[in-house]
């Protein structure tokens, strides 16, 4: 989509605003089935935590996705969205028994990622088709926020563990029919998800009714132009060649599953901003936007570097700029970036919005959230609502008269 439409948008919409692209999910999608082509059964779980509007739940649907959710509320939102229970694989980590329970009852394929509850769970439903969540303790991804298969994550069961899982498999005599790992996000270099491979097959070696292996994601996803991102087409290419032959081995077409979020849509997604004001400071000029880390908060949470375009003056001269939010503290999205000349008013859009964006934006001085709009077929559709003072009440509780005079 152009800048132009971008800038419609924002004007019929108002900012800020979060627009989705849905042509370019789809060719995201395509791009990653085409890359696994040669796997005879491949499943994609979206990874519903990036972006959970239930529009793009159903986009997404209607392409062929699956889904993966960590949640009790992630399943209700994605059975709302109209997929099926065996549509949708619970993947959460530390939640209450109960919780898996729930999800279990309501028919969802469930991933376990500590001994405790697999005990538990497999003592009480021995028959149930059950995933386990293994941590290879491959250390990658962009930073240590991501970076979940380290020998210190909390994630998953150790694959040093796999001697008292099998112990607990074979005591509780449950039906183990997946198993699964993620190691992190942002992870460039292929021979990360090679080398993670191999670990998932050897613990794969293990049990002998496995239906699926899930690789998890992690996939790094350009972030400005020219920038580098993970080959999916060489990875596709090596990884489907080599699960292949673990299936021949193994003596059975398992499912390859992966539960990509950023991959499908981070780079379908385009913040904008208007800019409320620029200041002149002795060392540095600010623009200062009518939104903050409330809204988006992976520059700050992430060190993530969104590019920044000012539609606005898509041709002006470039200068170095400091962009920064309205939040009382330190709100920074950019620091000394080139953005074409700025001056008030001006729409700036930011880039790679649609993963972890919207999803983490919170009411943080108590600040309403943005809009969201799904661009498909050359219009705008409205798929949220900006908020209203009427959503900051919505669940509060005034005293009664009586206690709050104390
Ligand atoms: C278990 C699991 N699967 C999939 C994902 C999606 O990762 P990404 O957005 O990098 O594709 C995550 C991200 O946190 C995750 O924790």
């Amino acid at each position: 989509m152009q800048s132009k439409d971008l800038l419609q948008l924002a004007d019929q919409f108002g900012s800020p605003l979060y627009v989705y692209d849905a042509e370019k999910i789809k060719s995201q999608y395509e791009r990653l089935t085409k890359a696994f082509s040669k796997v005879e059964k491949l499943r994609i779980n979206y990874a519903m935590k990036a972006l959970s509007n239930v529009a793009i739940l159903q986009l997404l649907r209607d392409l062929g996705s699956c889904l993966d959710a960590v949640s009790i509320q992630e399943v209700q939102l994605g059975l709302h969205a109209g997929y099926s229970p065996d549509q949708i694989f619970f993947t959460p980590n530390g939640v209450s028994l109960e919780e898996i329970e729930e999800v279990h009852s309501l028919g969802v394929q469930i991933n376990i990622d500590n001994l405790s509850i697999l005990e538990q769970f497999g003592t009480k439903h021995p028959t149930v088709p059950v995933c386990i969540r293994i941590n290879p303790h491959v250390m990658a991804g962009g930073n240590e926020n991501i970076s979940v298969g380290h020998i210190d994550s909390k994630f998953g069961i150790s694959v040093h563990q796999l001697p008292h899982l099998v112990r607990i498999v074979e005591n509780t005599k449950m039906n183990i029919v997946g198993i699964h790992m993620h190691t992190g996000s942002d992870i460039l270099d292929i021979e990360v998800f090679l080398y993670a491979a191999e670990i998932l097959f050897d613990a794969a070696r293990n049990f002998k009714n496995l239906e699926f292996l899930d690789f998890g994601s992690g996939f790094k996803v350009p972030y400005k132009k020219d920038d580098i991102e993970t080959d999916i087409e060489e990875l596709g290419k090596k990884l489907s060649k080599r699960f292949n032959a673990f299936c021949e081995e193994y003596g059975k077409e398992l499912t390859l599953i992966f539960e990509p979020g950023k991959f499908l849509v981070s780079e379908a997604g385009f913040f904008l901003a208007k800019v409320n004001v620029v200041k002149q400071t002795t060392s540095t000029v600010f623009a200062g936007i009518d939104s903050g880390f409330n809204h988006l908060i992976r520059p700050m949470f992430y060190g993530s570097q969104h590019y920044i375009e000012n539609i606005s003056n898509p041709k002006g001269k470039e200068r170095f700029y400091s962009v920064v939010g309205y939040i009382c503290e330190t709100d920074t999205f950019a620091s000394n970036r080139r953005i074409q000349e700025i001056a008030e008013g001006d729409i700036l859009c930011f880039r790679n919005a649609g993963a972890y964006c919207y999803s983490m934006s919170s009411n943080y001085n108590s600040r309403y959230k943005p809009a969201e709009v799904l661009w498909i077929n050359g219009e705008g559709h409205l798929i949220r609502a900006h908020e209203t003072f009427e959503d900051l009440l919505k669940n509060q509780i005034p005293l009664p008269a009586s206690v709050a005079k104390q």
